[in-house]
C-alpha cells in the first residue's frame, strides 16, 4: 500500500485529523467564490423581466409585453437579443475555464480564484455603467471570464482542503454561496425594480461588485492546498500547512499519500491528452455527464427566468420577482439539508431521492399550465389557487434539485479525479456545464413558444435518464480521501475493466465491501 495510511474496519482508508476552525474558516472564506455565479444566475432573470429595462435596451421586446394579455403568452419574451444578453456569459466562462485549469495546476488553487473576483468585478463596473446593448455584453463576457475561473478553482480547492469525512458538506459550502447568490439578488432585484425614474437596473447589475470584491480579499487571505504545494514542490511548505489544517502532528501518511500522487501527477506531459487514456475513461464519463444531466434537470429555467416564467403564466410583475423569492428561499433552505446529509446518506441517495422529487413536479407543473393555457397560450383569468399550486410545486422542484444534483453536481466531479488530471477534468466539468447551461439559456425561450407546457416534459424525461445513468454507473464516493479514490472504480462491476489493479502508483491494494448504500460497487 503506498504511502501508509490505516484501514479502517470497512475496508477503507483513515487519516487522522478534525475539522479544526482553521480548515472550517478557509472553507468558509473559499466557498464565497459560489457567490458571483449565484448573484448573477439571480439577477439576469430579474433585470430582463424590468420594464425600464426593457424599453432601454430591448424595445421590441418591450412593446410584445405591453400588448394584452389576449395574445400568445408563451411568445412574448423570444428575442435573440435578449437571449444573447443572457447566456454570453456562459460562452466565456467556458472559455475561461480552459485557461483557468494551467493556472490551477501550475500557480496554485488560490490565483485562479483572485483572477475570477478581478474579471468578474470588471464585468460588473462595465454593466452596471452600460449605455448600449454592446456594453451589456462585453461586461457579461467580462462576467463570465470571472466565472469561469472561479467555478474551476474553488470546487477543488474545498475537496482538498477538507478532511475527508466532511468534505461533502464543506465542498456543498460552494453550492450554498451559489444558492445565497441567487436570493440575495432576486430580493435585490424586488426592491430595485421599484425605484422610480427605473434605473434600478443599474443598482442589479452593478450590485456585482460586492460578492466580486469578497472572493478576491478572500483569494489574498486563503492558503494554497497542500496538494498544490507538493504538486508545485514545495514539500516543507505543505507539510507543515498540512498540520495546521488537520489539527495534528502526525500528517506522515496522508502526506506520503499525497507525494506519492504528485509523483504520478509530475510523470504526465500533456494533462488533456492524457485524459484520453482508457484508465481515464470512469473519470472522463462523470466530468462530461454530471454536469451535463445537472443542466437537463431544466433548474436553470426556473432560475434565470422565474420571474419571466410566472410573468408568463399570469402573474404581475410585482408578484412574479416575489414568487422568484421564494423559490430562491427553498434553494437555500434545502441547500442546508444537503450539507447536513451528504456525508451522512452518502450521494447515491440524495441523486436518486432528488430525481424522484424532480419528475413528479414537472409532471404536475406540465399538466397545470397545460390545463390552463391549452396549446394556443390564452390563459384569460388566472385563480389564485392555481398560482399557488403552480409556485408551490416549483418549489418541490427546486428542492429536490437543492439537495442533489444542484450540490453533487460540483462536489462529485471535485472529488473523483485524481490529482494528475484533476485541474484538466474539473475544466471539462466547467465547460460542460457552460455549454448546457448557455444552450438552455439560448433556447428556453424559443422552446417555450413552440413546446409549450411539453418543455416541462423534455426536462422530466431527462431526469429519468440521469436517474438511471446515476443507479447503474455511479460508485458511492463518500468517507473515502479524496487520493484514495481509485479503489471506488476498481471494485466497480462495470468501471473495473478500465481501471486495473495497479493502475495507479499509490493508494492501491484497497477494496471496499459492498454497502448497502452502494448499490453500484461489487464485491472483489
Ligand atoms: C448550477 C446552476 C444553477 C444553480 C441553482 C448550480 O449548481 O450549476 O446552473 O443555476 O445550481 O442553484
Amino acid at each position: 500500500m503506498a504511502g501508509g495510511g490505516f484501514v479502517v474496519g470497512d475496508g477503507q482508508k483513515a487519516y487522522p485529523g478534525r475539522l479544526t476552525p482553521f480548515v472550517l474558516f478557509t472553507c468558509v472564506v473559499a466557498a464565497m467564490g459560489g457567490l458571483i455565479f449565484g448573484y448573477d444566475i439571480g439577477i439576469s432573470g430579474g433585470v430582463t423581466s424590468m420594464p425600464s429595462f426593457l424599453r432601454r435596451f430591448f424595445p421590441s421586446v418591450y412593446r410584445k409585453q405591453q400588448e394584452d394579455a389576449t395574445t400568445n403568452q408563451y411568445c412574448q419574451y423570444d428575442s435573440p437579443t435578449l437571449t444573447l444578453f443572457t447566456s454570453s456569459l456562459y460562452l466565456a466562462a467556458l472559455i475561461s475555464s480552459l485557461v483557468a485549469s494551467t493556472v490551477t495546476r501550475k500557480f496554485g488553487r488560490r490565483l485562479s480564484m483572485l483572477f475570477g473576483g478581478i474579471l468578474f468585478c470588471a464585468g460588473a463596473l462595465v454593466n452596471g455603467f452600460a449605455k448600449r446593448v454592446w456594453m451589456l455584453i462585453v461586461g457579461r463576457i467580462l462576467l463570465g471570464f470571472g466565472i469561469g475561473f472561479a467555478n474551476q478553482s474553488v470546487p477543488l480547492y474545498l475537496s482538498e482542503m477538507a478532511p475527508y469525512k466532511y468534505r461533502g458538506a464543506l465542498n456543498i459550502g460552494f453550492q450554498l454561496s451559489i444558492t445565497i447568490g441567487i436570493l440575495v439578488a432576486e430580493v435585490l432585484n424586488y426592491f430595485f425594480a421599484k425605484i422610480k425614474g427605473g434605473w434600478g437596473w443599474r443598482l442589479s447589475l452593478g450590485g456585482a461588485v460586492v460578492p466580486a470584491l469578497i472572493i478576491t480579499l478572500g483569494s489574498l487571505v486563503l492558503p494554497d492546498t497542500p496538494n498544490s504545494m507538493i504538486e508545485r514542490g514545495m514539500h516543507e511548505e505543505a507539510k507543515t500547512k498540512l498540520r495546521r489544517i488537520r489539527g495534528v502532528d502526525d500528517v506522515s501518511q496522508e502526506f506520503d499519500d499525497l507525494v506519492e500522487a504528485s509523483k504520478e501527477s509530475q510523470s504526465i506531459e500533456n494533462p488533456w491528452t492524457n485524459l484520453l487514456r482508457r484508465k481515464y475513461r470512469p473519470h472522463l464519463t462523470m466530468a462530461i455527464m454530471i454536469p451535463f444531466f445537472q443542466q437537463l434537470t431544466g433548474i436553470n429555467v426556473i432560475m434565470f427566468y422565474a420571474p419571466v416564467l410566472f410573468n408568463t403564466i399570469g402573474f404581475t410583475n410585482d408578484a412574479s420577482l416575489m414568487s422568484a423569492v421564494v423559490t430562491g428561499s427553498v434553494n437555500v433552505a434545502a441547500t442546508v439539508v444537503s450539507i447536513y446529509g451528504v456525508d451522512r446518506w452518502g450521494r447515491r441517495f440524495l441523486f436518486l431521492e432528488g430525481g424522484t422529487q424532480m419528475l413528479i413536479c414537472q409532471a404536475v407543473v406540465a399538466a397545470c399550465i397545460g390545463a390552463k393555457f391549452g396549446v394556443d397560450g390564452t390563459p384569460g383569468e388566472l385563480p389564485k389557487w392555481y398560482a399557488i399550486v403552480v409556485v408551490t410545486f416549483i418549489c418541490i422542484y427546486v428542492a429536490g434539485f437543492a439537495w442533489s444534483w444542484g450540490p453533487l453536481g460540483w462536489l462529485v466531479p471535485s472529488e473523483i479525479f485524481p490529482l494528475e488530471i484533476r485541474s484538466a477534468a474539473q475544466s471539462i466539468t466547467v465547460s460542460v456545464n457552460m455549454i448546457f447551461t448557455f444552450i438552455i439559456a439560448q433556447i428556453f425561450l424559443t422552446m417555450l413558444c413552440h413546446l409549450k407546457f411539453g418543455l416541462f416534459l423534455v426536462f422530466a424525461f431527462f431526469v429519468v435518464v440521469m436517474s438511471i445513468f446515476v443507479y447503474i454507473f455511479l460508485p458511492e464516493t463518500k468517507g473515502i480521501p479524496i487520493e484514495e479514490m481509485g479503489q471506488v472504480w476498481r471494485s466497480h462491476w462495470y468501471w473495473s475493466r478500465f481501471v486495473e489493479d495497479g493502475e495507479y502508483g499509490y493508494g492501491n491494494g484497497l477494496q471496499m465491501e459492498k454497502s448497502s448504500s452502494n448499490q453500484g460497487t461489487k464485491h472483489v
